[in-house]
């Protein structure tokens, strides 16, 4: 059995977030510009380092894998690194290997994840509406993701649908998203929108909607329980009694989780982010390419570890956006 790792203020890290790409073929709106240029592909990590990236840190006690981006699905031969990985869930080392995916290229991968051992993927969806959709996601095809979200379902895979909370944007879409996910049998959480990325901060403040009114929304139709079960991330859950149907809500704003925190990230070029909302860095890629073994990797992500702030500084006041932070999300790995 491996040493739990701690931080600082004796959080156990056992879920690490590994971006394999900062490429995406959406441009959400509120995650990247238009006209993002990313990484030359000589600064992102191979498959078999990230691989071995990974396997450092289940060695250390990581228990949870989520492959993030960009979007993961775009990475070349994602599928056999996915099968590499496998092979920590049959060793009994890592309890759930997953991804966060906006979908787009679901439908052809669907089979192969569930035949890995993926049991449950999250898919990005902020809208049902397709010319909102398109919107929003500035090139996204709404059709074909939710194909993909029938596909990964017909697969055996459990769904569950992220949609960011946006002011005057997918308001009036609550009740129909609930619905859907509903009907589907998809898991559903909404997430309050970060100040990350290089967005203004005016620009983000009136984006944000508090998930404090989406839920005063929910208890006007629905009696609301809170439910006590987490999946290891940072949702909270609540159940709607009428229809029995689980929302989760993630809620970094209106009611700050980082006391509980329990993941780190992993850019694509193997920098080590302690904290999603914070500065703080540790690269790793050099660590990782040394000659002399694991030891300089396994140094290098104690020090990242020891380096994790106790939380993110965001907070939308009336006139400003305090905390934000210039990394893009794409980059840093949802
Ligand atoms: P589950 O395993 O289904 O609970 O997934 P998850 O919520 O851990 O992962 P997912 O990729 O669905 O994350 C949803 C969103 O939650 C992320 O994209 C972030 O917006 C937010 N989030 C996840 N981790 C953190 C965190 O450590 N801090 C903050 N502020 N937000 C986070
Ligand atoms: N705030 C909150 N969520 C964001 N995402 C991307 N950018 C932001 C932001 N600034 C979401 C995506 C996806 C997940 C990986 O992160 O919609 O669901
Ligand atoms: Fe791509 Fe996800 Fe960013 Fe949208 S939020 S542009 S799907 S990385």
């Amino acid at each position: 059995t491996s040493p739990a790792l701690t931080d600082a203020f004796a959080r156990p890290i056992t879920y690490l977030r590994l971006s394999v790409t900062d490429r995406c073929d959406f441009r959400c709106a509120y995650c990247m510009s238009e006209d993002t240029t990313f990484l030359p592909r000589r600064d992102v990590l191979s498959l078999e380092e990230l691989d071995r990236l990974a396997t450092a840190f289940i060695g250390l006690g990581v228990r949870k894998l989520r492959l993030t981006g960009g979007e993961p699905l775009m990475r070349r031969n994602m599928m056999s690194l996915v099968r590499a990985l496998s092979r920590h869930l049959a060793s009994g080392a890592l309890d759930e290997l997953t991804l966060t995916t906006n979908g787009s290229q679901l439908a052809r991968h669907a089979a192969a994840l569930a035949e890995h051992g993926v049991r449950r993927i999250n898919v990005s969806l902020d809208s049902l509406d397709p010319a909102r959709f398109a919107e929003i996601t500035r090139r996204g095809d709404l059709a074909k993701v939710l194909e993909g979200i029938a596909a990964a379902k017909a697969a055996g895979l459990r769904v569950k649908i992220n949609t960011v909370a946006l002011k005057g944007f997918n308001e009036d879409e609550l009740f129909d998203l609930v619905a859907w996910a509903g009907d589907a049998g998809h898991d559903l959480s909404f997430i309050e929108v970060m100040p990350l990325g290089d967005l203004p901060g005016q620009a983000r403040r009136e984006q944000f909607w508090p998930l404090t009114d989406l839920r005063a929304r929910l208890a006007s139709r629905f009696t609301l329980d809170d439910l006590a079960e987490t999946t290891g991330g940072p949702a909270r859950y609540l159940r709607l009694r009428e229809t029995g149907q689980k929302i989760g809500l993630i809620t970094p704003l209106s009611h700050n989780f980082c006391e509980g925190c329990n993941r780190v990230r992993v850019s694509a070029t193997g920098t080590l982010y302690p904290c999603l909302g914070q500065i703080g860095k540790v690269e790793l890629r050099e660590a990782l390419r040394a000659s002399e073994g694991n030891a300089p990797l396994l140094a290098a992500i104690r020090a990242g570890l020891g380096a994790k702030p106790r939380g993110h500084d965001f907070l939308y006041t009336e006139t400003a956006t305090e905390g934000a932070v210039a990394r893009p999300m794409n980059r840093t790995g949802g």
